[in-house]
């Protein structure tokens, strides 16, 4: 049987505070290294969930919400949300503290996939998640129709890589 985990075992933060080599021409965070920010948290928690070497197999799309100007702290919250067999879903939460008014926001949400790796490098089976909390809840119900749009669009960039020519 699949041993299980619960969502807030694989839990990972991050902070930093944005400085000036970290903003674009609008004193605001770039989003290339918000992305980075990203990648790293999320990794961590798939490969505190797995217990084993993961990659990053998609993105979903990052709607920036909010700008983070610079001299803000900017927090990232993930956790594995949903597992397929070697998959996992990470949802990452991004806020915002303005240091001076103490002011907390979020800024942007994400879910990433990462896929888990044997010892031959290939995907290999993962620990079942338990959701405890009404935002884990809310999250696993959603699961569903996210990993299908998912895997929609992995079928369609397959195809469209297939039939390019560069
Ligand atoms: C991701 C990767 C390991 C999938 O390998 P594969 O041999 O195609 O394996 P499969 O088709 O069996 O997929 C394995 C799992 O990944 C999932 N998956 C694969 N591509 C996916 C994608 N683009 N988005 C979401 N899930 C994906 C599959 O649904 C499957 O999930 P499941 O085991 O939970 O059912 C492989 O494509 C790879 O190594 N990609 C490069 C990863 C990388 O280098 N990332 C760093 C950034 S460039």
């Amino acid at each position: 049987m699949r041993p299980s985990k619960k969502m807030s075992d694989s839990r990972s933060i991050r902070e930093n505070i944005v400085l000036p080599g970290d903003t674009n021409q609008h004193d605001t965070l770039f989003g290339g290294i918000l992305m980075k920010y990203i990648d790293e948290t999320a990794a961590i928690s798939a490969r505190r969930h797995s217990g084993r070497p993961c990659v990053t197999a998609s993105i979903d799309g990052v709607h920036f919400h909010q700008p983070i100007p610079r001299d803000t702290i900017v927090r990232l919250t993930s956790f594995v949300c949903s597992v397929g067999r070697s998959s996992m879903e990470v949802f990452i939460s991004i806020t915002t503290e303005n240091v001076r008014s103490d002011k907390i926001e979020l800024a942007a949400v994400s879910f990433s996939t990462f896929v888990a790796l044997g010892d031959d490098g290939k995907p290999c089976e993962v620990a079942t998640v338990v959701a405890d909390s009404d935002l884990e809840k809310r999250l696993q119900d959603g699961e569903k129709v996210r990993r299908e749009a998912r895997l929609k669009k992995r079928g369609e960039t397959i195809a469209l890589i297939k039939s390019l020519d560069l």
